[in-house]
């Protein structure tokens, strides 16, 4: 097993991060040294420069990022830990793939659609592009698992059509260069909407800081957030069936049932019949319970520029390593000629 992921260093860690994915890497690495594997994570702060963005604060957040991972449990003496800039490999295989990737596959992608909104014309190239950096970041280290929230899904079916095509232009049937990664994607936790808004997703992107928990938030935040989530006048239902129809109210129990590690019926079971005044300061108070021990060790950790810095010069120094070999065989399967 070779599990490989990322995360865009834009803002904070929020709780649709760790619940969708983060949570999912941490079990991950924790489990696998007895499948005999290897976990890689990284920053994406390649992807990050697709959208406007501030250099002193990609910069920084790139950083604070790193410390919000270990203090989530990653940890850097098992699992990979680097940011994209310090691996060209990456920009090198996206490069090789463009030639691949066809424009009706990237025209599809909802997420483009999403973050260029009216201003098409106006987005930058990197921005429609971006799912083949995507794609190469994976199939550079012939990942076989990609945990990520669904919003990724996508993104990972067009790094699977992208290596097949490859393999099956440019490669022997018996020696594809790459493999085609499975992505996991959390069953209890796929998709955290706002805290505001039901059927949006909970995003960094979001301009209200009030739809989303950030994993940096102290106590009160969290409880005043918490307390001023959207939701509906009914009471809560006895079984899960009973919340189709109310966005607001599905999302927090399901947040409830993800942090509590329990089902949403679990959660019904104790709240039914009672109002969000009863139920809102019982979720405020487990996700206090649950963040404060990452929020402490993210605040002591984020001090720690030196440690910082050289998590990420070790990491980005056995990931060059791990990608050479694959980065060598698409050079070659393509016929470009490198002395
Ligand atoms: P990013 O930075 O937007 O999000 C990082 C991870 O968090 C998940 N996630 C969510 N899960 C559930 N509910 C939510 N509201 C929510 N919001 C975010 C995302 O699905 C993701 O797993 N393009 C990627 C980063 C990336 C990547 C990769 C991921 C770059 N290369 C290669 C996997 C493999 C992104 O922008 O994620």
């Amino acid at each position: 097993m070779r599990i490989v992921s990322g995360i865009q260093p834009t803002g904070n860690l929020h709780l649709g991060n760790y619940l969708g994915a983060i949570r999912n890497w941490v079990r991950m690495q924790d489990d696998i040294e007895s499948h005999g594997g290897q976990c890689l994570f990284f920053l994406a702060d390649l992807h990050a420069i697709s959208m406007p963005h501030d250099p002193a604060e990609l910069a920084a957040n790139t950083l604070e990022m790193v410390a919000a991972l270990v203090a989530c449990g990653i940890d850097p003496d098992r699992s990979i830990l680097f940011n994209q800039a310090q691996v060209p490999a990456h920009s090198e295989l996206q490069w090789l793939l463009n030639g691949t990737a066809r424009m009706g596959w990237l025209n599809r992608m909802t997420q483009f659609k999403d973050k260029s909104g009216k201003n098409r014309e106006g987005a930058s190239i990197a921005l429609f592009t971006y799912p083949v950096l995507q794609a190469a970041d994976v199939l550079l280290y012939q990942a076989t698992h990609v945990p990520v929230g669904e919003d990724q899904k996508q993104h990972l079916e067009l790094a699977r059509d992208i290596a097949q095509k490859f393999n099956n232009d440019f490669c022997p049937v018996d020696a594809p260069v790459f493999t085609l990664p499975d992505p996991i994607i959390p069953p209890d936790a796929a998709r955290i909407m706002s805290l505001r808004d039901g059927s949006a997703k909970m995003s960094k992107s979001d301009p209200s800081d009030m739809s989303r928990i950030n994993l940096t938030d102290d106590a009160d935040t969290v409880m005043q957030k918490v307390r001023k989530a959207r939701t509906d006048p009914e009471v809560l239902p006895s079984e899960a069936a009973g919340l189709e129809g109310r966005p607001e109210a599905a999302n927090l129990v399901g947040i409830y049932a993800a942090m509590a590690g329990t089902g949403v019926d679990d959660v019904l079971k104790d709240f039914a019949g009672e109002g969000f005044g009863k139920f809102k300061p019982a979720l405020g108070e487990l996700l206090v319970e649950k963040l404060s021990p990452i929020n402490e060790r993210f605040v002591e950790l984020k001090q720690d520029r030196e440690q910082l810095d050289a998590i990420l010069a070790k990491g980005a120094l056995k990931a060059r390593d791990l990608g050479a070999p694959t980065l060598d065989a698409a050079y070659k399967a393509l016929g470009l000629v490198r002395g």
